[in-house]
């Protein structure tokens, strides 16, 4: 029988040393130096004063409506608040408006608690930054922190004390619309994402998150909204505890130990329990394994769609289950103020647990600072200063250039000249503002956002651009209206877009997907180009002769690409990139800044390959092993099992080239370290950004391993000829596993490493070392 070590003890041993049980290192330092015998004291002292309805006012939030004013409080909204029935709004925002409504908390309601003033502020506020799919894209940490700081700083400034992101759902299949929203398909990657957003989100203090350009961060949605069955939004997911343990939750625990003080409830099912009814997952895993003692908030009327998940035959025992599951505030439905008196006063649902949930809620208002100083965040001379800066619009740019993809480029196609007489620009999502912004702008606005024709015109003035939509615009119009006009077969204006790209010097195409295919309910069945986007583009590029034709993307998601691959030379995926989408791009195709950015998830060959990702299992039947069978293996027999462009990929202008990985041992034991090193050279003629990757695959272990995973990455910005050594250090702790007995685990063996610029390129540069025990 192989050793088993466990890393409980050391798990352990990390809590006893920190403020918190179950906190490691990270949250012990973000939690120093604050007083929770202070916050303890004081929200004893206010639950003792508080009535059964105003304790679950706390734990209730309704929405905002769309007001003459802007977004405000309903009708009753108000009244509602003066009664102490109500703990927070979510939608609701503007330093004057917020200011208002919270006065009537402070100074009209019984006990004067503030109110927790909730947004979706997922990808910049009033300044909108790259869809997070694409943001993630850069690899660079320290943009994305640098973004979320950005948007904390002008949503606090409107009023808004409490982001609803980052969103950090492991996405491994294409067709769900909210792959958008998040970091991808890598447990590692977005684990390190989830904590440079709440970071920027939430400053790198407890002490510090009362300031007045810090708001409270949420980690969403707990747990296995990615795993959505066949892609569909909302639907079913049936994954293993392993899976759980290994994929889904990592991303999570390192927003609960960057110290995120809120986390979401899914909509969603695992296995026959309901997300928002799933104790194992809030009581067990978070608050006893993990230590968390922020709130949790159920997605929108998530408790009261208990009823159709067939779990709870009427409102009152939805809440009853969501609340004694440890859900503590009910997003909109209004139920556990309306329904939860009454269970309490018949013994069916314990005070205990209400009064529990309060503390928490009430625990995190006072952290965000609203005890101290309710108005704190609603300043409108800081609002009118703030959004929107000249510096946030340069931040934005500078993070959407690093965000885009190039994803091939053959004869050099890209970046275009600068002197071009004539340029062709086709495709409608080339001037479309809404589109540009993505999925969850904020407080964006299409005027203020400036898409790719106008950003090139200005960047060419002395070039004749001309312009053909080549496929429908869409329209400002409902939701399904929009969403038909995007699937347009429509080819009328296939042959202007032809004749313009074989008059042109050059042609830009671009193509895509409309945002309103992507986010939340905009699941599709096949993520090829809608429409008749893949027509246009072989009459364009026919027509277009040998005149070089770069085809930029714009979507949400990771598209089938296999037709446009065969015959586009070069392509570019530039995703939804917000307020600067067009300057960068235009600054990517110019060549004023040389694209480094890596694919955060699988470009599949065909849509029948999802779900699709890089650190797959290998099965009993692999069907890339010497000698593997004909027929008997695990394969398609219409489509490759390989992806069209893997996890990690991205060209640049220039070309690196890597040496032989090199290790600092070939044995390590348990307490043990090794260092990967590699070199890594600029072999062209530019300067440029290479993401270094580092992959480890378990040799042999009790539970299959995948064929690799990513264990750690880093950008290196080299000039012409230069070499950098890049050093990785890996320890056994991440190396573990969620093992036979429920618990992380490693076990002693051979591990390969690999190192390279993708996931594939990485597989053809190893070498191993063993762990002994
Ligand atoms: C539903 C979405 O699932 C969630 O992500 C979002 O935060 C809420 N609506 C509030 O807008």
């Amino acid at each position: 029988m192989r050793y088993l070590l466990s890393l409980l003890a050391f798990l352990l041993a990390v809590a006893a040393a920190s403020a918190q049980p179950g906190a490691g290192p990270q949250r012990a330092a973000f939690y120093e130096g604050y007083d929770l015998d202070a916050e303890a004291a004081f929200v004893e002292s206010l639950l003792a004063r508080m009535t059964l309805e105003e304790k679950l006012g706390q734990l209730t939030q309704y929405t905002g409506q769309w007001a003459v004013t802007g977004p405000a409080v309903p009708e009753t909204g108000e009244d509602e608040i003066r009664a102490g029935r109500v703990g927070s709004f979510l939608n609701v925002y503007g330093a004057d408006y917020t200011r208002r409504a919270q006065e009537v908390a402070v100074e009209e309601s019984r006990l004067g608690i503030p109110l927790l003033i909730g947004y979706d502020v997922v990808h910049g506020f009033r300044t909108v930054f790259p869809v997070p799919l694409a943001e993630t894209a850069s690899w660079n940490l320290d943009a994305a922190e640098e973004a979320a700081r950005i948007a904390a700083r002008e949503a606090a400034a409107s009023g808004i004390n409490w982001t609803f992101a980052p969103m950090v759902d492991i996405a491994r299949d294409g067709r769900w619309g909210r792959i958008v929203e998040g970091a991808g398909e890598d447990p590692y990657l977005g684990s390190r994402f989830a904590e440079a957003r709440v970071r920027g989100f939430q400053g790198p203090t407890l002490s510090g998150l009362a300031s007045d350009s810090t708001v409270v961060a949420t980690a969403k949605h707990f747990a296995g909204y990615g795993f959505a069955e066949g892609g569909r939004d909302y639907n079913t997911a049936d994954f293993s505890e392993r899976t759980l343990r290994e994929v889904v939750l990592p991303p999570f625990h390192a927003a609960v130990e960057a110290g995120a003080q809120t986390l979401m409830s899914a909509f969603n099912e695992i296995g026959g329990v309901p997300a928002t009814a799933d104790a194992h997952l809030y009581d067990e895993i978070l608050r006893d394994e993990w230590g968390f003692d922020g709130f949790i908030i159920a997605d929108y009327t998530a408790v009261r769609e208990l009823m159709y998940h067939g779990i709870a035959a009427d409102s009152a025992e939805a809440g009853r289950r969501a609340l004694s599951a440890g859900v503590d505030m009910s997003m909109v439905d209004g139920i556990y103020a309306r329904n939860l008196p009454a269970l309490v006063e018949s013994g069916e649902l314990p005070l205990a647990v209400v009064d529990e949930a309060v503390r928490r809620v009430l625990r995190v208002k006072r952290r965000a600072g609203l005890f101290e100083d309710p108005y704190r965040y609603s300043d409108a001379d800081r609002e009118a200063r703030t959004l929107l800066s000249d510096a946030h619009r340069a931040a934005a740019r500078d993070v959407a250039r690093q965000s885009v993809v190039l994803l091939k480029n053959d004869g050099d196609v890209l970046p275009l000249r600068r002197d071009l007489p004539t340029l062709a620009v086709i495709g409608a999502l080339a001037a479309d503002s809404v589109s540009a912004m993505g999925s969850w702008a904020g407080a964006g606005r299409w005027p203020e956002t400036t898409p790719i024709l106008p950003a090139l015109r200005e960047a060419l003035p002395d070039t004749d651009v001309r312009y053909a939509p080549g496929y429908p615009a869409i329209p400002r119009a409902p939701f399904l209206e929009m969403v038909e006009a995007a699937f347009s077969t429509d080819t009328s204006g296939h042959d202007e877009a032809a004749r313009l790209a074989a008059e042109a010097d050059a042609v830009v195409l671009v193509l895509g997907e409309h945002r309103e295919l992507t986010g939340e309910a905009a699941s599709r069945a096949s993520t090829e180009l809608p429409g008749a986007q893949l027509e246009l583009a072989r009459r364009v590029i026919a027509a277009a002769g040998d005149r070089p034709v770069a085809v930029v993307l714009t979507n949400g998601r990771p598209l089938a690409l296999s037709g446009l691959d065969a015959i586009a030379p070069s392509i570019l995926e530039a995703w939804h990139l917000g307020t600067e989408m067009g300057p960068a791009v235009a600054d990517v195709l110019l060549g004023y800044h040389n694209p480094g950015g890596k694919l955060p998830v699988t470009f599949p060959a065909a849509t029948g390959q999802e779900p699709i990702y890089y650190n797959r299992k290998r099965t009993g039947r692999p069907h890339d092993v010497p000698g593997a069978s004909d027929k008997y293996v695990s394969r398609y027999l219409d489509v490759p099992v390989e992806p069209l462009y893997p996890f990690g990929h991205g060209l640049s202008y220039t070309t690196f080239a890597y040496g032989a990985p090199t290790l600092s041992a070939t044995e390590i034991g348990v307490d043990g370290a090794v260092e990967v090193s590699v070199d890594v050279t600029n072999t062209g003629d530019r300067a440029g950004v290479e993401v270094v990757q580092l992959y480890v695959r378990d040799e042999e272990r009790t539970t299959t391993p995948p064929v690799q995973e990513l264990k750690g990455f880093e950008r290196v910005e080299l000039a012409p000829g230069e070499t950098q050594t890049v050093t990785f250090t890996l320890a056994p702790a991440d190396l573990q596993f969620w093992g036979m007995d429920n618990e992380w685990t490693v076990e002693p063996g051979w591990f390969t490493v690999m190192v390279g610029g993708s996931s594939l390129d990485a597989l053809g540069r190893a070498a191993r070392f063993e762990l002994i025990d």
